[in-house]
């Protein structure tokens, strides 16, 4: 879409209004004064009369085409006007002159189409301070909530919501049995596919959230059919999951050389589906969806919990499993998925960090906390006043997190029962 600046000019022939005066204007030629001065005029003024017509008549056709985007153009360079994005000069002849303007422009976002982006361009002029300053502003105006904001060398990129996104309901899913997807949706509009984005990492202080969040991934991953293994070393809220009848119990773990030997035999399983697997030339760039293979998923609930409460060795040995796992796990499906209740560089280095395909902070998190989890110098982070309300980031769907709100449980609705439906 071209480029608006507060030079820009709304096309005539976009105009509704000027297209009906001109229809008026053709009909009356046509019907009252061709026929009354018919006999003065060659066949040829009458034909290059009517061609005249026909031309004018393809252009206005083709600006009612174009009318919505006219109108989004006129919308940015109101925008301008009303912000005063220009710098003007009085002439010698005190005429006003425009010696520079921002320029702005409405882009539809191809791939993800309940998005839309307003860039605005950056030429390193005296208004360059205002290119990266009119995310607030442009969110009052257009009345449309801003995702993310990108800078660019010569541009920033403000992209906002176009359809508003809605939290799930879990009691609404009613997901069926052994189904045939690796397909994770979050939200309405935001899913994704753990094949492609493996493991996850939820991060927030006490009671933003997460186990709610880490049963429902349960849920999830239960529907697909996939072995679950439970590492709660709280002993809470995860463990319960032992009552579900069917659920092996050996898959349960609480204390820490139960956690260990989970991780370890999870590691073992690892291996053994690399070799039996992937060790031939007929694998190559296959994953375990090619093979009819179901993920291996490991929770973890309090990851720093569990750290700081094992004697060091059996810490240091589950860890190295953990790492293990995360860096090898994608191919062959064997996944994590941790909770943590503050990031900790020590547990959360930045090269594991960027293994984790899912990453959530729910809640509000200090500056350093929200860079440990996204490791971007995003700052636009909004504050969370529901429970359950935080961010996410999914590698190679997101370019930068985006608030969230994870699938609502009813107070009545029993986790357990619906657990059960899948055992
Ligand atoms: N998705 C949700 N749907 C409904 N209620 C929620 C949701 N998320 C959180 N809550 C509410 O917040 C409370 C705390 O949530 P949760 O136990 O998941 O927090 P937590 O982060 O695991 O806390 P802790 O670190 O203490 O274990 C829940 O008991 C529930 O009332
Ligand atoms: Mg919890």
């Amino acid at each position: 879409m071209k480029r608006v600046s507060i030079n820009w000019v709304y096309p005539f022939w976009g105009s509704r209004i000027i297209f009906f005066l001109f229809i008026v204007v053709v009909l009356f030629i046509d019907l009252y004064f061709l026929p009354l001065i018919a006999l003065k005029l060659s066949i040829n003024q009458i034909l290059l009369i009517c061609s005249i017509e026909i031309l004018l008549s393809s252009l206005f056709v083709f600006g009612q085409f174009n009318r919505s985007k006219y109108l989004k153009q006129k919308k940015l360079f109101k925008f301008i006007k009303l912000n005063q994005l220009y710098i003007t000069q009085i002439t010698e002849t005190k005429e006003k002159k425009y010696i520079e303007t921002l320029e702005m422009e409405w882009i539809e976002n191809k791939e993800d189409t309940s998005t839309f982006t307003i860039r605005v361009y950056n030429i390193g002029g005296l208004l360059s301070h205002k290119v990266n300053d009119l995310g607030s502003k442009l969110e009052a105006y257009l009345g449309k909530k801003l995702i993310s904001n990108t800078k660019q060398l010569t541009y920033t990129d403000y992209t906002f919501e176009l359809i508003k996104d809605e939290r799930l309901k879990v009691s609404d899913l009613n997901l069926e049995k052994d189904r045939n997807s690796t397909v994770i949706q979050l939200t309405k509009k935001i899913s994704y596919d753990i094949s492609k984005s493996p493991h996850g990492l939820t991060v927030g202080t006490t009671g933003s959230g997460k186990s709610m969040f880490l049963n429902y991934k349960i849920l999830q991953y239960a529907s697909i059919g996939a072995d679950i293994y439970i590492c709660d070393p709280k002993n809470a809220d995860l463990s319960l999951l032992r009552y579900v009848s069917g659920f092996p119990e050996d898959n349960v773990a609480v204390t820490s050389n139960q956690i260990c030997k989970i991780l370890r035999v999870v590691n073992t399983k690892m291996m053994n589906r690399y070799d039996k697997y992937f060790s031939g030339q007929g694998s190559f760039g296959k994953d375990f969806t090619d093979f009819g293979l179901k993920p291996i998923v490991v929770f973890i609930d309090e990851v720093t919990a569990f750290v700081k409460v094992s004697d060091k060795k059996i810490a240091e040995e589950a860890m190295s499993y953990l790492y293990n796992l995360v860096m090898m796990g994608r191919q062959v499906g064997v996944l994590i998925e941790a909770s943590l209740q503050r990031p900790d560089a020590s547990i959360l280095d930045g090269a594991i960090r960027d293994q984790l395909g899912c990453r959530v902070a729910l809640g509000n998190l200090s500056e350093d906390g929200y860079r440990m989890v996204f490791g971007s110098n995003f700052k636009d982070y909004k504050s969370i006043q529901i429970k359950g309300g935080g961010h996410v980031q999914i590698d190679g769907k997101m370019t930068l997190p985006t608030y969230f709100e994870t699938p609502f449980f009813d107070k009545n609705f029993d986790f357990l029962k619906e657990l059960q439906k899948y055992y």
